[in-house]
């Protein structure tokens, strides 16, 4: 069975409740439940850390024995030399997703630090983001 694993970076807990308008009005609990449904083929994980090194640890944990990560790394993608050099040093393939097109809001989110060493990236498609990153690897 193939394994991937979704991870979510800093205040993506707040999914739902948070900014509404940019990230829209569902949980990701919900939304994970409706993906374990459909995907129901593959082992599909969760995981989500409002910490740097937490971050990290995860992306070691995983990353020479599943097919795929699905990474969004909210505001660390712009800041983090850490997971960068993380996904680089892993050998599973990383998707860099995000909620909302960071090219059409405020600059410093058009950096990424992980975009240069993951496979692709996919942005401002909502929680589809997820979806598309998740048939990419099927
Ligand atoms: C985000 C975009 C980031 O710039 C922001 O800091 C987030 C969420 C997104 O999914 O749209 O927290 O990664």
């Amino acid at each position: 069975m193939k394994k991937l694993i979704i991870i979510n970076g800093p205040n993506l807990n707040l999914l739902g409740k948070r900014e509404p308008e940019i990230y829209g009005a569902n949980s990701f609990e919900d939304f994970f439940k409706v993906l374990k449904e459909k995907y129901d083929k593959i082992q599909l994980e969760y995981y989500q850390s409002n910490i740097e090194g937490e971050l990290i640890d995860k992306l070691h944990e995983v990353g020479f024995n599943y097919e795929g990560i699905i990474l969004n790394a909210a505001a660390y993608t712009h800041t983090s030399v850490g997971i960068g050099d993380a996904v680089k040093g892993i050998e599973t393939p990383v998707i860099e997703v995000h909620i909302s097109n960071v090219h059409s809001r405020e600059e410093f989110r058009h950096i990424s630090y992980i975009a240069p060493n993951a496979k692709g990236v996919i942005t401002g498609f909502g929680l589809q983001s997820y979806e598309l990153a998740i048939q990419s690897f099927l």
